[in-house]
């Protein structure tokens, strides 16, 4: 396994749209070392979700776990799970804000209004389906990640550019928020 150098704001490739990836790419040994790769890098940056687009590669991988670390010390537990061409089927309830911070953000955070409710259908890793239901802060992991496939990063979903924090800034002022996160 490798760690692989991750992509950070201005790089276009966090701006296109990721490709859907095909069953026989999926079951290429090229394939399922990156997401190992992928999978070795976001632990290795503290990081609780990242998406291929970070990563470099333009397709529509995903790779989540959640458990308390030190850039979420709050964090629920969610063992790894590996999402391919992931699409909602359902985002509901009133949008609720949270802060969120990227792996290819660096040093910022800020607070994003995002669904408190989601259904999620993907591929995992070996071609089985996943369904996904998920509330609170998965939910609002699976809409981040996602989002990147789309193109898209946090400060996009942004409506109030007045709570973008420094970390350092963040931690002094605003951590304390954060023992409900949305
Ligand atoms: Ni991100």
């Amino acid at each position: 396994m490798a760690l692989l150098k991750i992509a950070k704001l201005g790089e276009p490739v966090l701006r296109r749209v990721a490709e859907p990836i095909t069953p026989e790419e999926l079951a290429s040994s090229e394939v399922q070392r990156f997401i190992d790769d992928m999978i070795e890098t976001m632990r290795d940056a503290d990081g609780i979700g990242l998406a291929a687009p970070q990563v470099f590669v333009g397709k529509q991988i995903c790779v989540l776990e959640l458990k308390p670390n030190g850039r979420y010390p709050w964090s629920p537990a969610l063992p790894l799970v590996v999402l391919v061409n992931p699409a909602f089927t359902d985002l509901s309830g009133e949008p609720i804000p949270g802060w969120e911070g990227c792996l290819s953000v660096d040093n910022l955070r800020g607070q994003v209004f995002r669904y408190p409710k989601a259904s999620l259908s993907a591929l995992g890793r070996h071609g089985e389906r996943i369904t996904l239901e998920a509330e609170g802060f998965l939910a609002v992991v699976l809409q981040h990640e996602t989002d990147h496939l789309l193109g898209k990063v946090f400060l996009d979903r942004m409506t109030d550019l007045s709570t973008l924090t420094h970390q350092r800034e963040y931690d002094r002022y605003w951590k304390s928020e954060e023992s409900t996160p949305a």
